[in-house]
C-alpha cells in the first residue's frame, strides 16, 4: 500500500500499458476506470499477479465505478475512441469531447484536488474540454504530447549516431500534430547540438520522421496507435507529480501569453511538480523556430475553434 494514490481513466491500450509502467515505479497505488466492464478488472488482477515477481507492491484496481478515483493525487484521462470508418475529424472531436467531459465531471465530484493528466486525442483541444468541464486552475490541467514527441526524436537521433539513447536530449514544441515543432538547436548528445553531429538533411530527416512518429506506427500496426512510448510518457509525468520531482519537459500546457500566444493549450517546456505545471520556462526562440511555434498554434487555435460550434462544459 502506498499513501499516493493514481488513477488512470480508460484501461485500453495506453491506459493499462501505463498503469503497469507506474506500478513498477512503486510510487501509489492505482485505480483503472472503464466501461468495458471485466476487461477492466481483468487486467487489474493480471497486474497483481505480475508483482511478486515484477517486485511491485501497490494496489491496483480495475472497475467501471468512478467513484473508486476518490482522493486521487493524479487522474489520468486515457478514455477516448480511435477514428472509425465513415467518421470524419468532427465526429471524433464530438464523441472523445464527451467522453472526456465525462471524465472531468467524475474528477471534479470523486478527486476534485488532482492534478490532471490528458491523453486523449485530438490532445490540445481535449486538454481545452478537460480544464472547462473541470474549472480547475490552468496550472493543474497538462496535456501529455511533448515528452512523447521527444522521445522520439531522442530515438532517432541515437540511432543515427549510434550513441547512448542516455546521451541525448531533445525538445518537442508546439501541438500533438503535423506542425509539431522539433527544435534541432537544443537537441543535444551529451550537451552538443545534434546541428554539430550531423548535416543539416540528416537533421531535417530525423525531424520529419519525428512529426510522423505516430502516423508510422499506424501504418504498421493497422488496428489502433502506438501505446508504449505513449504510456511511459505518461508515466515519466505522472512520477514527477507524484514525487515532486521539479522534472523541465514540453507539455501542453495553457498560455497567456508566454511565447506570444493567448489562451490555448500547446506544448512548451515547464517544470511539473507535485502542483502540476509550477512554472512556464520562456525560451528564447530564433525567428524561423517562433514561426514555426505560432504556425502550429494556429492549428490547435482552429480545432478549438470547432470545439466551439457544439460544445458546452456543462
Ligand atoms: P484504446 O481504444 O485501446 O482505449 C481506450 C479506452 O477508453 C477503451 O478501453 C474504452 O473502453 C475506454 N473508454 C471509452 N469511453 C470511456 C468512458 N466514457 N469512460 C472510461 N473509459 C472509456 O485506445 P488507446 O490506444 O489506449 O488510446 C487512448 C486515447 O489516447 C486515444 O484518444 C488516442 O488517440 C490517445 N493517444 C494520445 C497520445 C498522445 O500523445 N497524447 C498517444 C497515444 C494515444
Ligand atoms: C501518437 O502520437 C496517436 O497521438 C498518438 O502515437
Amino acid at each position: 500500500m502506498s499513501k499516493n494514490k493514481v488513477s488512470i481513466i480508460g484501461a485500453g491500450n495506453v491506459g493499462a500499458t501505463a498503469t503497469y509502467y507506474i506500478a513498477e515505479k512503486v510510487i501509489a497505488d492505482l485505480v483503472m476506470v472503464d466501461v468495458a466492464g471485466g476487461m477492466t478488472q481483468a487486467k487489474a488482477l493480471d497486474f497483481l499477479h505480475a508483482g511478486p515477481l515484477r517486485g511491485y507492491d501497490v494496489s491496483i484496481a480495475g472497475t467501471d465505478d468512478f467513484a473508486r478515483i476518490a482522493d486521487s493525487n493524479v487522474v489520468v484521462i486515457t478514455a477516448g475512441l480511435p477514428r472509425k470508418p465513415g467518421m470524419d475529424r468532427m465526429d471524433l472531436l464530438k464523441v472523445n469531447a464527451d467522453i472526456v467531459k465525462q471524465a472531468a465531471r467524475a474528477i471534479v465530484e470523486h478527486a476534485p484536488n488532482a492534478i490532471v493528466i490528458v491523453v486523449s486525442n485530438p490532445l490540445d483541444i481535449m486538454c481545452h474540454v478537460a480544464l472547462r468541464s473541470t474549472g480547475f486552475d490552468l496550472r493543474r490541467v497538462v496535456g501529455m504530447a511533448g515528452i512523447l514527441d521527444s522521445t522520439r526524436f531522442r530515438y532517432f537521433v541515437a540511432e543515427q549516431l549510434g550513441c547512448a539513447l542516455s546521451s541525448v536530449h531533445a525538445m518537442v514544441l508546439g501541438g500533438h500534430g503535423d506542425q509539431m515543432v522539433p527544435l534541432p538547436r537544443l537537441t543535444t548528445v551529451g550537451g552538443v547540438p545534434i546541428t554539430e553531429l550531423m548535416d543539416a538533411a540528416t537533421v531535417a530527416r530525423l525531424v520529419d520522421r519525428t512529426r510522423k512518429g505516430g502516423a508510422e506506427i499506424v501504418a504498421l500496426l493497422k488496428t489502433g496507435s502506438a501505446y508504449y512510448a505513449p504510456a511511459a510518457s505518461v508515466a515519466d509525468m505522472v512520477e514527477a507529480v507524484i514525487t515532486d520531482r521539479k522534472h523541465l519537459a514540453p507539455c501542453a500546457t495553457y498560455v497567456r501569453g508566454e511565447y506570444g500566444i493567448d489562451d490555448l493549450f500547446i506544448g512548451v517546456p515547464v517544470i511539473l511538480g507535485k502542483n502540476g505545471v509550477e512554472r512556464i520556462i520562456e525560451l528564447a526562440l530564433t525567428d524561423d523556430e517562433r514561426k514555426q511555434l505560432l504556425a502550429s498554434a494556429d492549428a490547435v487555435r482552429k480545432g478549438v475553434e470547432e470545439l466551439n460550434t457544439f460544445f458546452r462544459p456543462t
